[in-house]
Order: C-alpha cells, then structure tokens, then sequence
C-alpha cells in the first residue's frame, strides 16, 4: 500500500517543487503556484494552504513511521527537516490550532544538486512529543517542515487517527517500503553558545510587562506627552 502510494506520487509530479509526504497520506497536492497562490501553495503556515480533511490514516499511539520526499524544489541543495504534531479542534479550520509539538530532532537533508531530484526519506519511528500521549481514536495531524537555505519554509500536513500498535488498519511499514534513497544525505544540526545571556535579559511574563510599563512612564516623565500638547495648544 504505502509503495503504491510512493510511486503514484512520484509518477505525478516529476515536473514540480518542494515536499510531498507520501507516508501518512498527506492532505493533498500542495504544489501549485497559480493567481490565489502567487508565491506557491506549500510556504503557508501551518499546511501549506490546505485545511484540516476526514480521510485519515491510521498511525500507532505508540508512534510511528512518517515518509517523504523532499527534492521537488530548486535552488536549494540542502534544507532542515521538522516534524511537529497538532491536536484539537480550536483551529481555524476545525483542526488544531497549531502545530507547536515537536516530535523529533531537526535535522539537516543533503541533496544531490540544486535542481529537482528524487529521492525518498522515511523515519521508521517516529516518537508522539515529550510527555505526550493519544488514546485509540484520537484525532492529531503531523506536520513537516522544510527549511530552505533562505529561512523560508515548506509546510505540509497529514491527518491521522491513532490506532493500537498492530491494530490491522495501520499499515505495514518495513523495510521494502521504507527506506532512505542513497542520493540522499544527512546531517545533524547543532549550534555552539558564543555569549551567554545576561541576566538583564532574564525576565518573566510579568517582569517584562513591568519594564514596558516603566519605559512608557519614563516618556512622560521627560516630558515629551506633555511638551507635544503644549505645542498643539500653540497651533491653535
Ligand atoms: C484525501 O482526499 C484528498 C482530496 O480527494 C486527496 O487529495 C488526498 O490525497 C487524500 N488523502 C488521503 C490521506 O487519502
Ligand atoms: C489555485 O489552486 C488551488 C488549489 O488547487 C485552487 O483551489 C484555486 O482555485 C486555484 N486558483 C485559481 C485562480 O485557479
Ligand atoms: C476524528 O476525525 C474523524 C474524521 O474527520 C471524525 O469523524 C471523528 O469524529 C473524529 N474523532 C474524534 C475523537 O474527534
Ligand atoms: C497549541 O495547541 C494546543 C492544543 O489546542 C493548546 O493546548 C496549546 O495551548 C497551544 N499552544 C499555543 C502556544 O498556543
Ligand atoms: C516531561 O516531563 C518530565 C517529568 O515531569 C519533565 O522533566 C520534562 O521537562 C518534560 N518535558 C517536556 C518537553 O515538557
Ligand atoms: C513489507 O510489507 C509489505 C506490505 O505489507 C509486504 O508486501 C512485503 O512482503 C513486506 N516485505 C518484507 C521484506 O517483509
Ligand atoms: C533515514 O535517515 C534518517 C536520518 O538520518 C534516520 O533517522 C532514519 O532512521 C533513516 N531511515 C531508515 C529507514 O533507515
Ligand atoms: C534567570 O533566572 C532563573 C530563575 O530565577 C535563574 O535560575 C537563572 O540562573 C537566571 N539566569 C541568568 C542568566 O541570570
């Protein structure tokens, strides 16, 4: 099942850009570029402008495996890869109302050129997020994320149901249908602290409503609100 579904995507958009999921099955053909969508379809938060849909895949509330294939763009050789989870219903569109639940690492894709390529990445396990967990039936979507070399991002979305580990809707994933292409690189992303933060800028919620509050009281008391009046009042 999830072979066909690889091949019938690859056999359709051969000519076209960005990211298709092809495990869970995604929302739908986001790689359009017409008048409504003037910079493309796929660089809208949060699903690449298609809203929450009923055909849902069945995916294990253990967690599970999520394929893509990430070379139907130009220009940009290597990007970083975010998988992330929503839930609920308070979305604008009757889905979640944000896809803020990180579910693994970022990390970075090697393409092999700046042009289009093939190419399939496939996570076999794919954890739910840190201290998070579903019940058979719950609904959540998954959300990956491209980020091109420029900071702009690619978004698309699949809506799942979650079933019981080896529950017989879920479909089998090994290691036939489930592979990284050899084309494609990995790297791991990680960042190196150059300057510490200082404690001035350690403030809470309620400490920076303070200095806000401070600081516009600080325009007044220079005298600028009431110099800006009096002028005004010369005017008249
Ligand atoms: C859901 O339906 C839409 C519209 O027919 C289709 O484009 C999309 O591929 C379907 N998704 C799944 C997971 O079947
Ligand atoms: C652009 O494509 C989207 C998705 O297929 C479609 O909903 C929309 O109507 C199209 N806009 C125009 C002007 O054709
Ligand atoms: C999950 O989504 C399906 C289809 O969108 C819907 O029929 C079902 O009621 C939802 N389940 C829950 C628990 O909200
Ligand atoms: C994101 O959505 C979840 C589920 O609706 C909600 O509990 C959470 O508060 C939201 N987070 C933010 C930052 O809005
Ligand atoms: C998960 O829960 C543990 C134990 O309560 C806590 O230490 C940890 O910070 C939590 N992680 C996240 C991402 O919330
Ligand atoms: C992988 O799963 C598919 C679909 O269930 C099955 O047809 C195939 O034989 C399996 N391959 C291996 C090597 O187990
Ligand atoms: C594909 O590569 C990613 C990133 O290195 C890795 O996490 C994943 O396990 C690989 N998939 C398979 C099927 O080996
Ligand atoms: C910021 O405040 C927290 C809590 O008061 C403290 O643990 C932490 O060390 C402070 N960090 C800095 C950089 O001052």
């Amino acid at each position: 099942m999830l072979s066909s579904v690889l091949l019938a995507v690859l056999a359709s958009t051969l000519a076209s850009a960005h990211t298709v999921i092809t495990y869970p099955g995604w929302r739908g053909d986001n790689l359009i570029t017409n008048s409504s969508w003037p910079y493309g379809m796929q660089w809208t938060y949060p699903c690449g402008g298609i809203p929450l849909t009923t055909n849902r895949t069945y995916w294990p509330t253990t967690g599970g495996a999520v394929a893509f294939q990430p070379g139907w763009f130009q220009g940009h050789q290597t990007a970083f890869l975010y998988i992330n989870l929503g839930f609920g219903t308070t979305g604008p569109d009757g889905g979640p109302e944000n896809m803020s639940f990180p579910m693994i690492a970022p990390f970075q894709l090697l393409g092999p050129s700046k042009g289009p390529y093939p190419g399939t990445v496939c996570l076999p396990q794919v954890p739910l997020p840190a201290n998070m967990s579903f019940n058979p039936g719950d609904n959540a979507t998954l959300q990956v994320v491209e980020i091109a070399q420029h900071g702009a991002a690619l978004f698309s979305c699949a809506d799942i149901t979650f079933a019981a580990p080896g529950d017989e809707k879920i479909a089998k994933v090994n290691e036939s249908n489930c592979f990284n292409s050899t084309d494609l690189g990995f790297a791991e992303i990680y960042t190196i602290t150059t300057q510490e933060i200082g404690a001035a800028a350690n403030m809470t919620t309620s400490s920076a409503s303070r200095f806000l509050y401070r600081s516009s009281s600080a325009w007044s008391w220079l005298g600028y609100l009431p110099l800006a009046a009096c002028s005004l009042w010369f005017l008249l």
